[in-house]
């Protein structure tokens, strides 16, 4: 179940931790927290892994777009790198034009992260624990992180996120799987049919930082109430879709924040039958449509990525939240647990 993937330039060895359950199969890298490959049948039992990655840690270290990665300490985009907390201004590094992305340039998805497997009745997974010092890539305080990976009886992936401080903070985890439920590098992923509980989106300014009120998405291209194919409306022309180069865009979904996971998307790929529903504890998801791939990287099959073979579908409180307080808090004090819940559920 455990092996060896690669060695880093520091000498430190890289594990791959492969589990299988309820039909579902899954491989994970104690680099990033790394879904390397994530393996479901179709309708005829044939199995493809439906998430992009990398065959060797030297790629995912030369530059991989966060494939499969765990991102921390704060999911999305935080304008300008700054935000103030209790009266204290905080600057990170920005690593996305002005901005700061995915919890900067020496993020959660490439340090190396403590893996302990498990078996609790009907379900295996994997503990993962990291500790991200009083300062790290900027943010204050300590923060002990715990992300468990399991796989439950019926084949589901569950990510549960806790995180303490011992200083106030902000934090918001997430994983960055990007989906191609045909199989990676099979192509695009624009007959996949996708559905998502939102009636509001966050527009967004040309750096992709939220700008105003959430917009309703009745009538634009953004509008995934009903289900409808990912590629329908990527090239309507439409103001939003020119500062994402097709959606890369944060939902407010319907349900809210809630105590237990509800359902917030469904990603079904017509072809091979397999499906893929989310249900989240969080208030947001950010849907990308793969826009930046560009054919320069090479996934583990062999494969070229090109725009739009994969799309993501990220889990996580609002982008830019430190900064705009009428958004659902991301503040984590001492003495709080920070908690979400994502679950994968997978069929034909
Ligand atoms: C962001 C995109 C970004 C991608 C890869 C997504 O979460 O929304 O803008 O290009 O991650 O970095």
């Amino acid at each position: 179940m455990k092996s060896y993937f690669g060695t880093l330039a520091d000498g430190a060895e890289v594990s791959s931790w492969s589990l299988e359950n309820g039909g579902t199969r899954l491989t994970v890298l104690d680099y990033g927290g790394i879904v390397q490959s994530l393996e479901i049948p179709d309708r005829h039992g044939r199995y493809a892994n439906v998430s992009l990655g990398f065959g060797s840690v030297e790629e995912y270290v030369a530059g991989s777009p966060y494939f499969g990665a765990l991102i921390g300490r704060f999911g999305n985009r935080i304008a300008d790198g700054r935000f103030t907390l209790d009266g204290e201004s905080h600057q990170l590094p920005r690593n996305d034009g002005a901005h700061s992305l995915h919890g900067g340039p020496e993020g959660f998805d490439r340090r190396l992260w403590q893996v302990e497997p498990f078996t609790e009745g009907p379900d295996v997974g994997l503990r993962l624990r990291l500790t991200s010092p009083d300062g790290d890539m900027g943010y204050p305080g300590t923060l002990q992180v715990r992300v468990t990976y399991t796989l439950t009886g019926g084949g589901d992936w569950r990510i549960d996120y806790e995180a303490t401080t011992d200083r106030a903070t902000v934090v918001n985890l997430t994983s960055h799987v990007y989906w191609n439920l045909a199989g990676e590098g099979s192509g695009s992923v624009h007959d996949h049919e996708l559905e998502i509980a939102a009636s509001r989106y966050l527009p967004v300014d040309a750096g992709l930082i939220p700008v105003g009120e959430p917009a309703d998405v009745a009538g634009t291209p953004f509008d995934f109430r009903t289900a409808k194919p990912v590629g329908r409306d990527l090239r309507v022309a439409h103001e939003q879709s020119l500062h994402s180069k097709g959606v890369d865009h944060n939902y407010v979904l319907d349900k809210g924040l809630t105590a237990r996971p509800e359902p917030a998307a469904v990603l079904r790929d017509p072809a091979s039958g397999r499906t893929l529903t989310i249900a989240t504890t969080e208030p947001g998801l950010q849907f990308y449509s793969g826009n930046f791939l560009d054919g320069s990287l090479v996934g583990a099959g062999g494969r070229t990525y090109r725009q739009g073979d994969a799309l993501c579908l990220e889990t996580q409180h609002y982008p830019d939240s430190p900064n705009r307080p009428e958004f659902p808090s991301t503040v984590l004090r001492p003495g709080q647990t920070y908690r979400t819940t994502t679950v994968h559920s997978f069929g034909v």
